[in-house]
């Protein structure tokens, strides 16, 4: 075998190695106004678990954000709009329109996270200790730093 050979077997055990421990992560990219803003209420959810449509549609009207006002003076709004739409997405995000084509604004209604939580009860989420699906920290202990492996999650009584 020469050292090229050798070489290039050592790196695709690596690579084969840290593909599972990639599977469910979601780095957050760094970005003070999307901290500052979007993670004082509930965690920073991650740009890529929604497709850019849906967060165009949810930036455009802050006033009326599940029930709450979340609205920003337009510097700011249009900076998180971009860093949203520059992260959003890719491989992992799966459909995020609901059956009329409409974007979907929650992650907890898109495909992929229903399929991923098919194993947990609706009646989970009504507990005390969680409350809602969105509140994913209830549950996946490492949620605010985009770790949301099998090993990190407790679900609370
Ligand atoms: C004033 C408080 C507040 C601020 C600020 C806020 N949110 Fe929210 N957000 C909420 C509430 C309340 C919900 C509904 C939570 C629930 O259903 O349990 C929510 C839900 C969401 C959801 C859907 C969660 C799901 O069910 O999948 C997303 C996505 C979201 N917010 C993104 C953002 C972004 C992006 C920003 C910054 C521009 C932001 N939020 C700022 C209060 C806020
Ligand atoms: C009630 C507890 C609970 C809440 C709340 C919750 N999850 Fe989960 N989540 C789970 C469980 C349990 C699994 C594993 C299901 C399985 O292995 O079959 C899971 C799996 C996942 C997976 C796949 C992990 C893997 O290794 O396959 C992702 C990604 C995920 N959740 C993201 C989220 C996000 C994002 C939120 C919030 C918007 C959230 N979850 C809220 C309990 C929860």
């Amino acid at each position: 075998m020469t050292s090229t050979t050798k070489h290039l077997l050592v790196l695709l055990s690596v690579v084969a190695w840290s593909l599972p421990a990639q599977a469910d992560r979601y780095p957050v990219p760094k970005n003070p106004v999307f901290d500052e803003e979007c993670a004082s209420c509930h965690l920073a959810f991650p740009p890529q678990m929604l497709d850019a449509n849906s967060w165009r549609a949810m930036m455009n009207d802050l006033t009326k954000h599940f029930g709450t006002d979340a609205s920003l003076d337009e510097k700011r709004r249009v900076a998180i709009a971009d860093f949203l739409n520059a992260n959003a997405g890719g491989r992992k995000t799966g459909v995020t329109i609901d059956a009329t084509g409409k974007p979907l604004l929650r992650i907890t209604q898109t495909e992929r996270f229903i399929r991923k939580h098919r194993e947990v009860s609706p009646a989970v989420y009504q507990r005390a200790s969680i409350k809602s699906p969105a509140n994913c920290t209830a549950c996946h202990a490492n949620a605010a730093a985009g770790d949301y492996e099998e090993r990190g999650i407790r679900i609370p009584k």
